[in-house]
């Protein structure tokens, strides 16, 4: 009876048990389904993809008021999970690598920055890599890099007549070329090889096509000249820096920065990587930085207030300093900064950030919803739509560098991820305050030296750009002057 009694508590135990575990199951799925969130309407398999295809930010101002700051897009076998908003977004900013990852996301610019470095390596060693950028990049460096903007500065526009029409958009990036040129490649670039050099920098940036994000390794011509031109360049700055090292020259340049640096364990960097490193500084700091340029000329003709303001911000400068300009004074630009930081809100040349997630995890939105948001997932958060939400900045589609003012503040008031144009938190842009330094060296030059009236209509926004910046032209006409301090 004993024994009988035993087996029968044995087997209700396991029938419990099997019973138990099919109710958390039963009780469970449903709940994490529940918990997924809501997935954008649209035609089986490629439905997604033509959304998607449409213009992700054309996709992004349709969905949200339905959607809310969460909700998931399928794309052929992908699912992209969209986090909207500061409220939102502090894990896509914040998480670790192991949780959330560039590496595969941003895989496909492996061809063009080369071997061994940044999506290339794993991460122990990429974030070796962004230390030397950090170090590349601190005050003591930029006050040298901002000394020879300056000079690339004055250079440029000396050449330019007393009056005349010219395409803003297109000196600026040829400035700006020029200036990256100096700073970050160095001077035996800027000086004896610059033609060469931005001809197959041109190639490379020709081989980064929509396409190419999905298939990089795709054998079309575009792809097959950017390894060319990768080759080649990897050949001049391998001479350049062997040159360096037998010579023992050194500059007060990126270049120098790379050769320089160690890893951890005493490695020195080899020649690949400096070369792989520095296409990636151009990569990042180029397009972006000359976009800003013109789009701060642009909104400062149009807004005559703002200018009169920069300009008025420039004569103080003036008073106190003469024409002198360097890193502290450029630093003292608060007027400029904020027209720039503007733009920048309205215009952000990257207008989708991307990370794979490893692990599940949730997210509460701002009314008090909670989504799980399972592995496996693309996570995506936009700049260009982010930095426009009416319940973050008042009349957001409004140019208003003063929503930034002590006292408004508008970019802080909601948190850290307010004002997403550089991204933020863990992968926060490294050469933002290269970038502002060299975008308020250009404009103080401009501002100081010229006059301008804007002459083509107010430029419209190129979304088919890799790096979304202006359509077209942008025609100004310039008459030289010296701005009178009072
Ligand atoms: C207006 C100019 C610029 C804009 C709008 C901009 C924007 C951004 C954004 C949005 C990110 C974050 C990407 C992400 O989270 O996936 C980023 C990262 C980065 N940027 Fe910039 N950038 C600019 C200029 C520059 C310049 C001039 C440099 C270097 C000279 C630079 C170097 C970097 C680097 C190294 C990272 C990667 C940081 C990391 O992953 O830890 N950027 N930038």
């Amino acid at each position: 009876m004993d024994v009988d009694n035993k087996f029968f508590n044995v087997a209700l135990l396991i029938v419990a048990t099997v019973v138990v575990a099919k109710l958390i199951s039963a009780l469970l799925i449903p709940k994490s389904r529940k918990r997924l969130p809501p997935t954008v309407k649209a035609f089986p398999v490629i439905g997604g993809l033509l959304r998607f295809l449409k213009g992700p930010v054309v996709m992004l101002r349709e969905e949200y008021p339905k959607l809310g700051s969460v909700f998931t897009l399928n794309l052929l076998n992908k699912n992209i999970t969209f986090f909207i908003g500061p409220e939102v977004s502090a894990h896509f900013f914040k998480a670790p690598e192991a949780d959330l990852s560039q590496q595969e996301v941003y895989q496909f610019n492996v061809p063009t920055f080369g071997p061994g470095v940044v999506f290339d390596v794993d991460y122990s060693v990429r974030q070796e890599q962004f230390r030397f950028f950090t170090e590349s990049l601190r005050v003591t460096k930029l006050k040298g890099y901002v000394d020879q903007m300056v000079t690339e500065t004055e250079d440029y526009f000396s050449k330019w007549g007393d009056s005349g029409e010219v395409d803003l958009k297109y000196e600026l990036e040829h400035l700006i070329i020029l200036t990256a040129s100096r700073c970050l490649l160095g001077q035996e670039v800027r000086d004896k090889l610059f033609a060469d050099v931005s001809a197959l920098f041109h190639d490379l940036d020709n081989g980064m096509l929509p396409i190419s994000v999905i298939f990089p390794y795709l054998p079309i011509p575009a792809h097959r000249r950017r390894d060319q031109a990768r080759t080649k360049l990897a050949h001049i700055f391998a001479n350049i820096i062997a040159s360096r090292r037998e010579t023992g020259k050194s500059e007060n340049d990126m270049l120098q920065c790379f050769m320089d640096s160690k890893y951890k364990d005493g490695r020195q960097t080899t020649e690949a990587e400096v070369t792989g490193l520095l296409i990636a500084a151009l990569f990042a700091g180029q397009h972006t930085s000359s976009i800003t340029s013109t789009w701060t000329g642009a909104y400062l003709f149009r807004h005559k207030e703002f200018l009169s303001a920069v300009l008025d911000e420039q004569k103080n400068l003036m008073k106190k300093h003469g024409n002198k300009v360097d890193h502290d004074i450029l630093s003292e630009m608060d007027v400029l900064y904020r027209c720039i930081k503007e733009a920048l809100r309205l215009h952000p040349p990257l207008i989708m950030l991307l990370r794979s997630s490893h692990s599940d995890f949730s997210v509460t939105t701002k009314d008090g919803k909670e989504y799980d948001i399972p592995k496996g997932h693309i996570v995506a958060t936009s700049p260009a739509f982010a930095n426009r939400l009416p319940h973050i900045y008042k009349d957001p589609e409004r140019y208003d560098p003063d929503r930034f003012a002590v006292g408004r503040e508008e970019d802080k008031v909601a948190g850290a991820f307010s004002y997403i144009s550089f991204g933020g938190g863990r992968h926060g842009c490294l050469g933002e305050p290269f970038a502002y330094l060299q975008i308020k060296a250009i404009w103080s030059h401009l501002l100081r030296n010229f006059e301008f009236e804007l002459i083509s209509p107010f430029p419209e926004i190129d979304w088919n750009a890799m790096v979304v910046g202006v359509k077209g032209k942008v025609m100004v006409r310039y008459k030289r002057r010296v701005l009178p301090v009072d």
